[in-house]
């Protein structure tokens, strides 16, 4: 590998909330952090020499797009993931849950009902209901391992809550699937046939593993692309999350004008220069980096993979297909869902997101984020399984 995804770099006092917050959240001060979805690495040099290079131009003034950017990000686009976008159809936006929210706004009226796929990333509630709007869940389900959707709950529940907006997380964070296209466009159909509209959460697209393949949610029929905003971002790509920057993809000119009206009124106009800085290089010179995280990654999960299977058999991993993030099953232990988290926080001292954050059907899981050097990802399950052993519940 060119690049070292195993130098620690401490994050300690650089405004970092997977780990300066860890007090302020009441977590013990020496805990390791392996819970919120950034990067314990280092962009990719081609976009660390731009950022520089815009540090040493020294003016920050208002930016726009130009024709570069968009070609750039159209070949992008193109060359991993068969979409070719055109210009007017890209609105940016601060972050992905930002565009969430706008969505929420342009296309429902308070009270009207939302759908989600629990479990699922915990904003998508939280902007659903501080946003007033009734929030409806339909539950993945598991089996032997993998998780799937219940369409046929997943109709009903639309039908009953005349829900008009469904926020899909694809692939979906916490359960690592990569959604399968005829599994879409069974959710575009239902959606199509109800008259709700789909925003396509696809921030994880560039993390998918094995054979699966990322299907964009416009790319599955023209009717889908009318019907639908996806939304996608360089910042979990390239670790960029602090800078700011997402780009959504909206074709019909109806929706897109809403959604357009829903961000101006939040006063957020032009897009961040450093963001805009950062994806221009990350879509034009970051593919060798992303290939070597890729390799990075997947020897970790083989890593946690080999880990489990050796020293906790008792705890089970949901085998990913997609993202960094893994989603850890604790229920054989016989402990409670609290008793799993105390142990894991304050015996082990290590903070994973708590599987109940994503809804009630995350009890007993824990979900670990493994991009992270392997001495960290060491260290933390090291201390798991002894804070496990030590209880003797292994
Ligand atoms: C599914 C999903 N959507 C959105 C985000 C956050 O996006 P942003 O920081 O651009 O709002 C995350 C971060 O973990 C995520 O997992």
């Amino acid at each position: 590998m060119s690049y070292n995804f195993n130098s620690v770099i401490d994050r300690h006092g650089t405004n970092c909330i997977k780990t300066d917050l860890a007090v302020i959240r009441g977590k013990p001060a020496d805990v390791l952090s392996l819970w919120v979805a950034d990067m314990d690495f280092p962009t990719s040099p081609a976009i660390l020499e731009a950022l520089h290079n815009k540090v040493d131009h020294g003016i920050f003034g208002y930016s726009c797009l130009d024709d570069d950017f968009f070609s750039a990000l159209k070949n992008w686009m193109q060359t991993e993931h068969d979409f070719s976008p055109e210009r007017r159809e890209l609105v940016t936006t601060p972050g992905v849950v930002f565009g969430i929210s706008c969505a929420i706004k342009a296309f429902t009226q308070e009270g009207d009902s939302v759908i989600i796929q629990t479990p699922v990333y915990y904003p998508f509630k939280n902007m659903i209901e501080l946003n007033n709007r009734k929030l409806v869940t339909s539950s993945l389900y598991e089996k032997e391992g993998k998780y799937y959707i219940n369409f046929e709950d997943f109709e009903k529940k639309i039908i009953e809550n005349n829900v008009k907006l469904f926020i899909l997380c694809s692939p979906h964070n916490p359960v690592s699937r990569v959604w399968t296209r005829e599994e879409l466009q069974k959710l575009s159909d239902i959606c199509l046939r109800n008259n709700v509209i789909v925003f396509s959460d696809e921030i994880h697209n560039d993390f998918v593993y094995g054979p699966n393949k990322h299907i964009v949610f416009s790319n599955l029929s023209p009717e889908a692309a009318e019907n639908s905003i996806v939304s996608m971002s360089v910042s979990k790509t390239f670790n960029l999350a602090g800078l700011q920057f997402s780009t959504n993809f909206i074709k019909n000119p109806v929706l897109r004008n809403k959604f357009r009206i829903e961000k101006d009124k939040t006063g957020y106009d032009e897009p961040s220069l450093m963001g805009l800085t950062a994806a221009l290089a990350a879509y034009k010179n970051g593919k060798p980096w992303l290939l070597d995280l890729h390799k990075h990654l997947k020897e970790n999960i083989d890593f946690v993979r080999n880990f489990l299977a050796e020293k906790l058999p008792s705890v089970r991993l949901i085998e990913p297909e997609g993202t960094f993030l893994l989603w850890l099953d604790f229920s054989k232990l016989g402990l409670s869902d609290s008793e799993i988290d105390d142990i894991i926080v304050n015996k082990a001292k290590v903070w994973l997101d708590r599987g109940t954050m994503f809804g009630p059907e995350g009890e007993y899981y824990q979900r670990i984020n493994v991009a992270t050097p392997r001495p960290v990802l060491e260290e933390a399950l090291n201390r798991i399984e002894g804070a496990f052993k030590e209880i003797k519940h292994v």
